[in-house]
């Protein structure tokens, strides 16, 4: 693996077009990169990462443009609202596919989902690349997600690139708002730091959130996801704490309980700060060898809320249940 500043992109652009595996910064977290359109290099994301099953990508592009040769034809009108509303961003917008995108791609399903990230350095290696640019988060199965390419580069996957460009000024810190747009209704499959009113003030449409068992959210959507290597729990009642453990709080107000390790991811419990923070701050406690175990709070259910303790239920899912 080789790592290059944003200065080399061209190379990893070149890579990506013969082929080959990038990893790359986004603003919500580093993605695992390969030519979308190109089923062997898609097959080399899965293979790196250790997936045990196919679950489908999102797609990557540059240029709006890019909506009307990855869906299929007559393609759904709210698509290029939400597109005009939030593309760059954090929304991944999953739709009937046109048939250049490869099964693989899409795990077989009719839908693909496509995402223009707000990044710079991934807004211009997908342009230098000239193609569509197939990406999961940049982690081995089951494991935290990256927000820094320090913790991609201690992954040790097989990959070709690294791109290393640490921009934490517009860090979003958790995956992508993941929204089904079928037969001009829209779903949210994945919550994310856009939310349902966000998405439904902008289109002026009510929008649903995916139940559970959603025939099309389920897959990739496993109970235990993105879990840090050491037991992960939610500190809730706890008055005193096991020794060697991290806290992470989410105000400075809060009691750290002498824990020898403590990490806040706001002053305030700003949840936009706390997203932000959120794996940075596993990743900190992950790499600590005074830490052997994690407590972390909780944070109210509402607004982006939902979001951040949909990846701590998952996080925590292994150790709590
Ligand atoms: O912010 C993000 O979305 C990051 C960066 C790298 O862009 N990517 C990311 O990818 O989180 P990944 O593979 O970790 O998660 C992709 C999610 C999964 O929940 C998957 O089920 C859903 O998107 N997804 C992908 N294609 C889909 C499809 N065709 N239909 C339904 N859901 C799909
Ligand atoms: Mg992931």
């Amino acid at each position: 693996m080789k790592i290059i500043s944003p200065e080399q992109l061209s190379e990893a652009a070149e890579c990506l077009r013969n082929g080959g595996l990038v990893a790359f910064p986004t603003e919500t977290v580093y993605g695992l990169g390969a030519n979308a359109l190109d089923p062997v290099a898609v097959a080399g994301i899965f293979e790196a990462k250790k997936r045990p099953t196919f679950d489908p990508l999102i797609v990557h592009i540059s240029d709006k443009n890019q909506l009307n040769d990855l869906f299929l034809a007559p393609i759904d009108l709210l698509v290029f609202r939400l597109a005009e509303k939030f593309m760059p961003g954090p929304l991944t917008i999953v739709h009937r596919k046109s048939p250049v995108v490869p099964d693989l791609v899409t795990s077989g399903m009719e839908n693909v989902a496509v995402r223009m990230p707000a990044h710079q350095v991934a807004h211009d290696l997908i342009r230098l690349a000239g193609i569509p640019v197939a990406a999961p988060s940049a982690n081995l199965f089951g494991q935290l997600s990256p927000t820094s390419y320090k913790h991609v580069a201690k992954q040790k996957m097989e990959i070709d690139y690294l791109v290393a460009a640490d921009d934490v000024t517009h860090l979003v810190g958790i995956e992508s708002t993941v929204v089904l747009v079928e037969n001009n209704t829209c779903t949210i499959l994945r919550p994310g730091i856009i939310t349902a009113e966000d998405i439904s003030t902008a289109i002026e449409l009510p929008v649903t959130i995916a139940a559970k068992n959603h025939k099309i959210s389920s897959p990739g959507l496993l109970n235990s996801h993105y879990s840090p290597t050491k037991p992960l729990h939610f500190i809730d009642n706890l008055k005193v704490l096991p020794e060697k453990t991290g806290i992470i709080l989410h105000a400075a107000s809060h009691d750290s309980l002498n824990a020898i390790r403590t990490i806040y991811t706001s002053q305030n419990e700003n949840l936009r700060e706390v997203a932000a923070a959120l794996f940075t701050s596993l990743h900190q406690m992950e790499d600590d060898e005074e830490v052997e175990q994690i407590f972390i709070e909780r944070v109210e259910e509402k607004g982006i809320g939902i979001s951040i303790m949909d990846r701590l239920k998952k996080a925590t899912y292994r150790y709590e249940k």
